[in-house]
């Protein structure tokens, strides 16, 4: 038996996939870099080999949320330019400074922090200014940007800061056609061109994520920052599906099938009994459960395949372990129950998963847990992960 065969439950990574991925979005933005975001543990699918596999294909930045993920990757080895943006007052500039990564700016007390942070390290700090231009969310507002600017272009006169980015994010950008998209961009080119008049000389001015990338050339700047696309799967059913746009899913997680037992008529499953088989059939018990990442939502709704067939959980989804009504069938215990991944094999995609479970598909693969061990496939060779890579 190889190595991954007895596993209880996989989430297989097929890396030359998100290669592949990579090099389709930089053909779609040709005329910009192309930053890998690999925040949440790349969605998932593991930061460090996603990160990896990213730069082989050409990736020229890694993004993440955090400033810790983005520590983490430096730790690991990884070198090259690097992002982060979400910070909180008192978070490790100093750290940040000294791997050289760039941190997000989007108000004076940021500016403030990173400042003092570059002038103990003695390290001018690279920062990239968060220009809110209407998501609504983080970044600085227009009214407080000539300010920010100002300050900014003063630590840079005086060696503790480098500006090097400019950059902001949509709102939208998954519903073509909204009118915020044009807005932003037009909020976004006069900040921008204040901030240049203003002296400063950013090396990249950034906005689109991964539907901005697929569809509105207009966005791409200097550099594109994408994620769910990356991982092949479309940031919105609306603009297509993810072979539409050449895309491959890279997540395929499956389990094996712990149990089959024959059942009579009006058997209760699972907690509350919410389904009663209605004939005498067979059930399939399938290992994983919300403690895994699989949505308790998707109780009644969510689709696996089982011995080459689509089956639905039966009754609710339990921390460890959900049922699935096999209609009489009776594979053997250890079969492979897939709940989403490409399609090769007739099998659910993760998009089935968010409409059973009221959610998007960015979450479906984001949430699948440490206890599901990352199988990383690459050119037929395997490898076993047990648990997300950073920690
Ligand atoms: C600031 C920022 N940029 C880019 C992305 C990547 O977005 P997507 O996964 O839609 O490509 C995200 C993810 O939400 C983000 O927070």
């Amino acid at each position: 038996m190889n190595e991954t065969a007895s596993l209880r439950a996989r989430a297989e990574i097929d890396l030359a996939a998100l290669r592949a991925n990579v090099r389709v979005l930089r053909a779609r933005a040709s005329g910009a870099q192309l930053m890998a975001v690999v925040k949440s543990d790349a969605y998932g699918h593991g930061a460090l080999r996603c990160a990896r596999a990213a730069l082989d294909a050409g990736a020229a930045w890694l993004g993440t949320a955090t400033p810790q993920e983005a520590l983490a990757l430096r730790a690991a080895g990884i070198g090259g330019r690097m992002m982060c943006w979400l910070w909180t007052p008192g978070g490790p500039w100093r750290e940040a400074v000294e791997a050289d990564i760039d941190v997000s700016v989007s108000g004076m007390w940021a500016l403030r922090e990173v400042v003092d942070a570059a002038t103990e390290a003695g390290i001018p700090a690279r920062i990239q200014l968060k220009a809110a231009t209407g998501l609504g969310r983080n970044g600085c507002p227009p009214a407080d940007w000539p300010e920010l600017v100002c300050a900014a272009r003063t630590a840079e006169a005086a060696g503790t800061v480098r500006i090097t980015g400019l950059w902001s994010h949509f709102a939208c950008a998954d519903e073509p056609g909204h009118p915020s998209i044009a807005a932003q961009l037009d909020v976004f080119r006069d900040m921008t061109e204040y901030a240049q008049k203003a002296g400063a000389e950013p090396e990249v001015r950034h906005m689109a994520n991964s539907p901005a990338t697929l569809t509105v050339p207009e966005s791409h700047f200097d550099l594109v920052r994408t994620g769910i696309a990356m991982y092949g799967i479309s940031p919105s059913p609306e603009l297509g599906t993810s072979a539409d746009f050449g895309l491959r899913p890279v997540m395929t997680l499956a389990a094996s099938v712990a149990l089959v037992k024959q059942v009579p008529e009006g058997h209760g499953i699972s907690y509350g009994h919410h389904y009663t088989t209605s004939t005498e059939t067979t059930l399939g018990l399938v290992p994983v459960g919300y403690a895994d990442g699989i949505p308790r939502h998707a109780s009644g709704r969510g689709p696996v395949l089982v011995d080459g067939k689509w089956r639905t959980i039966a009754g609710r989804v339990a921390m460890d372990q959900f049922v699935v009504d096999l209609g009489g069938d009776t594979p053997a215990p250890g079969a492979q129950a897939v709940l989403f991944g490409p399609g090769d094999r007739g099998e659910p995609s993760a998009e089935d998963w968010a409409v059973a479970a009221d959610t998007i598909a960015y979450e479906i693969v984001t949430r699948i847990g440490a206890r599901v061990p990352r199988v990383y496939v690459d050119k037929g060779q395997e490898h076993v992960d047990e648990g997300p890579d950073l920690s």
